[in-house]
């Protein structure tokens, strides 16, 4: 059933090129996107005016970087929220608001409450889920199935690269709707989202960097996640993943915030990881590097293939190959995910089954 993994984690990484490729399959005819279903007439999408993300967990971290994606292309303001919070509170809905819920099993208990709420306050809803027919596709007004097949280790790792990918081209339509994007860039973006299943190959080809980087890691309480923009983002992945199958402490900030507090963790061997990709603020990604080395932290740098220069700064390196910042995410994260596995393993933690924790959160 492994196919010849140890472990269901992962066999399912291993099987994130393969979700990308599907998840995009069929998806753009004539330059436009096309998604499993969609109720919404191309009016009410044009007059969309506020999008809140909703979900929990590692889905929530997908939104977040849908977020970055989708108020660079539409300048739709964007609001990601834990979808226990946006239902106990009174957020700001009307008939042009878009909720977006993004949900693995299309069947977690806040999510699910978070939606039928907006619904009766009369926002349109777009279902994010990899499960045909279930409870968040069966309620929303719109639905994009991953298709990550059944991912069966309770930590998430194909569908969250499925859920990014799908986010992506919702982002791309709602730009392309608003005149942010036009078909040409559509279709150009479309081919680098689906070149990224072959950089996860490359990136799968050779983990050998990612194992030494998580040898030198592994006896640490602690471990601190930094990076700016989309690589902030998968920093919050990156900690929940090492978190939730090693039971090794971690937190994930942005960079930037190093100086108002987190930089007081900081001492000789202390496991920095930081996110170091080819984007706008690399720079300021290496000064923070540099502040953490100095304080005789251990950097671990993830770095776009052919950076030499941070190999000065950082004591591991992990390449991934270059691409558009804004795919970065999905690149990335799969070394995040192999780090935290293997360190989980060196730990003698069960990575499928990690202690108090469910596939899926049916009760609140
Ligand atoms: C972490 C993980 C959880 C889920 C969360 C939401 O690896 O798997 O954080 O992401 O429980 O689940 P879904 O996406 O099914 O709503």
């Amino acid at each position: 059933e492994k196919g010849g993994y140890p472990d269901f984690m992962l066999k399912e990484i291993y099987d994130q090129p393969r979700t990308v490729r599907d998840t995009l399959a069929g998806r753009l005819v004539n330059g436009h996107l096309q998604f499993d279903e969609l109720a919404l007439t191309p009016e009410e999408l044009a007059a969309i005016d506020r999008v809140y993300i909703i979900a929990c967990g590692t889905s929530y971290h997908a939104g977040l970087i849908a977020k970055n994606l989708i108020e660079m292309w539409s300048r739709i303001p964007c609001e990601v929220e834990v979808a226990s919070e946006f239902r106990y509170r009174n957020p700001i809905i009307t008939p042009s608001t878009l909720v977006v819920a993004v949900s693995q099993s299309g069947e977690t208990a806040d999510t699910l409450a978070a939606i039928r709420d907006a619904r009766i306050k009369g926002a349109k809803v777009f279902g994010i889920t990899n499960v045909v027919g279930s409870p968040v596709a069966r309620e929303s007004d719109g639905v994009i199935y991953i298709k990550a097949n059944k991912e069966i280790a309770v930590a998430a790792t194909k569908s969250f690269l499925g859920q990014v990918a799908a986010l992506t081209m919702l982002a791309m339509l709602l730009g392309q709707i608003k005149g942010g994007l036009t078909t040409a860039q559509i279709r150009m973006l479309f081919r680098e989202l689906a070149d990224t299943a072959l950089q996860i190959e490359q990136i799968l080809a050779d983990t050998s960097a990612i194992d030494e980087a998580a040898a030198a890691c592994k006896d640490a309480t602690s471990a601190l996640f930094i990076g700016r923009g989309i690589g902030a983002t998968i920093c919050y992945e990156g900690a929940l993943k090492l978190k939730e199958i090693s039971y090794l402490h971690a937190e994930a900030y942005a960079a930037g915030e190093m100086k108002h507090g987190p930089i007081a963790l900081l001492h000789e061997g202390f496991p920095v990881i930081a996110v170091a990709t080819k984007s706008p603020t690399y720079d300021k990604v290496v000064s923070n590097i540099q502040e953490s080395k100095a304080r005789g932290a251990l950097i671990v740098a993830i770095a776009t293939e052919g950076d030499e220069d941070i190999k000065k700064h950082a004591d591991y390196v992990i390449y991934v190959p270059k691409v558009r910042d804004c795919f970065s995410a999905i690149t990335a994260s799969v070394p995040l995910q192999l780090f935290a596995r293997s360190i989980a393993l060196l730990r003698g933690c069960d990575v499928d089954q990690p202690r108090n924790l469910a596939k899926s959160v049916t009760v609140e």
